[in-house]
């Protein structure tokens, strides 16, 4: 057997006998490796005479390609067992275990939120859904809220590099949905708010609202009133009573509070009221002409209401949450009370 048929059969036993990629690395460097066999008998060449160098070559090289295509092939075979074992060997993937018991539950605000959609949707509203970062234009200019007007202090929130910001509130939405839909329209849409705030028991970083816009002919806030009275006694499963406030937002005028006389105690006062006998909940009032011209839409033929519900602070008072950190803390205890799948 000459010297380059021996290289080759010691290559080949080696190689076969590698039982990982790690080994299969040592044998390549071995072999093919700067200071390798066959790299150093392509060096020797050059001590060669011409004839001799010619054939000698064509041997080597062939070798070295030979030897790379097994190694390459015995790396995807080693690669497969391995991934095999693992799959083996890993009880996550034992698709003939027992289904556990719990499998987990929905997130508070998920439960809340899909409650309203099911009671707007059935009014005949549209489901949205609205990025989370957005321009400035959609989150301010385009309700009503020119640059420097002193309601953009109240709404502080995080800038990113290319300008764009992290939405403070569903109405940024707004524009979108009316120039989408034109007039008439009826939607509803939640999402995800962020604002700069000082945290503490009712204010996150980062909270959820429900967006909701009517707009046709003839309407007024008495239909707001008759759409925010029975959404809410279907959420809280009982005649709920509101009243509004005045309020100012610039993209409403005119802007209310609207607040729910307690549903925990009737009125008559009790924690969760503060013993005031009536709840702070959703901010709303009759779509500022502005809002409406910026969105395609002629504020002499077409009004409408809008709304900001709070879906967090909803979801705290519907399962009696007191503290609004709970929601975005993650802590398993708090979350998985309240339903499961
Ligand atoms: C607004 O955000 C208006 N865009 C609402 C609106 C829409 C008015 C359409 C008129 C027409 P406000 O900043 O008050 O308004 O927020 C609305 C609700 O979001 C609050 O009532 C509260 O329930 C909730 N909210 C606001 N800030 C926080 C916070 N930091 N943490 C938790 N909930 C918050």
């Amino acid at each position: 057997m000459n010297s380059l048929e021996e290289l080759k059969s010691r290559f080949q036993q080696e190689m076969e006998s590698s039982s990982s990629t790690e080994d299969l690395e040592k044998i390549r460097v071995a072999y093919l490796g700067k200071k390798g066999q066959i790299t150093d008998l392509l060096k020797g060449l050059k001590d060669m005479s011409d004839e001799e160098r010619k054939e000698r070559g064509r041997l080597v090289n062939e070798l070295k390609s030979e030897v790379a295509d097994k190694i390459q092939q015995r790396r995807a075979y080693l690669q497969k067992q391995a991934e095999e074992a693992l799959l083996k060997a890993d009880v996550r993937y034992d698709i003939t275990l027992p289904v556990p018991e719990t499998v987990g539950t929905l997130h508070p605000i998920t439960l809340v939120q899909r409650e309203l959609e099911e009671i707007f949707s059935s009014m005949g509203f549209a489901v949205e859904d609205f990025k989370e970062v957005v321009t400035e234009f959609e989150n301010f200019e385009a309700v009503n809220i020119p640059k420097h007007h002193p309601a953009r202090d109240m709404q502080d929130t995080y800038y990113l590099n290319n300008g764009q910001i992290l939405k403070t509130h569903t109405s940024a939405a707004q524009n979108f949905i009316l120039r989408k839909y034109g007039a008439p329209c009826k939607a509803i849409f939640p999402g995800r708010c962020f604002r700069n705030e000082a945290l503490d028991a009712s204010h996150e970083n980062t909270f959820f609202q429900m967006e909701g816009v009517m707009v046709d002919k003839d309407i007024s806030i008495s239909n707001l009133i008759y759409f925010m009275e029975t959404m809410l006694s279907e959420v809280f499963k009982k005649d709920i009573t509101v009243r509004l406030r005045p309020g100012f937002f610039p993209f409403t005028e005119p802007s209310f509070e609207l607040d729910i006389q307690c549903p925990f105690c009737g009125g008559t006062g009790c924690a969760t009221c503060k013993h005031g006998g009536w709840i702070e909940l959703c901010p709303c009032g009759m779509i500022h002409p502005n809002v409406l011209t910026m969105a395609g839409i002629d504020p002499e033929e077409y009004t409408g209401f809008a709304f900001g519900l709070g879906l967090t602070r909803l979801a705290m008072m519907k399962f009696d949450i007191n503290d609004i950190r709970y929601l975005n803390s993650g802590n398993l205890k708090a979350l998985t009370q309240f339903n499961t799948l």
